[in-house]
């Protein structure tokens, strides 16, 4: 999707995540060190370091949501294309860790089509945060209907239109096609086409590979709005009772 189209559409859910997100910040100890998966377009990441006493990173497989992510934000906040389930990339982070906050908010597991991939990711990942850091991430589950029949018109007059298609190549995954009619500088309406392959994972599936993985203090909280995340999970990586 459009770097600015995404902005514009996700204006409120972005603010509920910084919000969210900066509760924990603000309690860490300065600076708080960041690592933010799938970051798209670098609204959540930039709005912490502008607010903030943080040092992040971001990381995103779309290079050009990168580019647009570069040009918005602070020095803190250092960007890179990467593709998480790529051993370099991960190593990479690793290498640059450790971390007291990571996040991948707004279901980039459900890009992930098997739940080993976030096994390990979560359990690589174990190793680069101290015993009162975070994992935080968020997903869509098998009850929800993914933009079934979802359409939106956003404020610069362009109309985004979502429809699920089921994946016959993988089961349980579908094809969401998004459609979008932007205005060109005559007026005129450009349409631009993406399908995304997404697979739902549970709750209780989530939960059991993150236990797994050795986080402890689960903690979920409701999504936003109807069609918003399923589960939010915040993971602790060490058994902290004050939270
Ligand atoms: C729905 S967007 C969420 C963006 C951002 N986290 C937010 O909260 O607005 C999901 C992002 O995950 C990225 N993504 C998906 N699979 C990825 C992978 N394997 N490695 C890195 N990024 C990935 C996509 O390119 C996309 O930008």
């Amino acid at each position: 999707m459009l770097p600015h189209v995404y902005d514009q559409l996700y204006r409120t859910r972005i603010d509920e995540t910084v919000r969210y997100l900066s509760h924990y910040v603000t309690s860490h100890p300065d600076p708080c060190r960041i690592l933010d998966i799938g970051c798209g377009t670098g609204a959540v990441l930039g709005r912490l370091a502008e607010n903030h006493n943080v040092t992040a990173k971001g990381v995103d497989c779309d290079p050009d949501l990168i580019a647009y992510a570069k040009k918005g934000v602070s020095s803190r906040v250092d960007f890179e294309v990467g593709d998480i389930l790529d051993k370099e990339c991960r190593e990479r982070l690793i290498a640059a860790g450790p971390y007291d906050l990571i996040t991948m908010m707004f279901h980039v597991v459900n890009y992930f089509p098997y739940l080993t991939q976030v096994q390990e990711l979560l359990q690589d990942l174990r190793g680069v945060l101290t015993d009162r850091s975070m994992f935080c991430f968020d997903a869509w589950g098998p009850e929800v209907q993914l933009f079934s029949g979802y359409s939106r018109e956003l404020s610069d007059g362009s109309f985004i239109i979502t429809k699920r298609i089921p994946d016959e190549s993988l089961v349980g995954s579908i094809l969401v096609e998004f459609t979008e009619l932007l205005p060109d500088n005559e007026g005129k309406f450009d349409l631009h086409k993406e399908d995304v392959l997404m697979t739902p994972h549970s709750r209780s599936a989530l939960e059991l590979v993150a236990r797994q993985a050795g986080y402890s203090q689960i903690h979920f909280r409701p999504g936003l709005d109807g069609w918003d995340m399923l589960c939010n999970l915040s993971c602790w990586s060490g058994a902290v009772n004050d939270r």
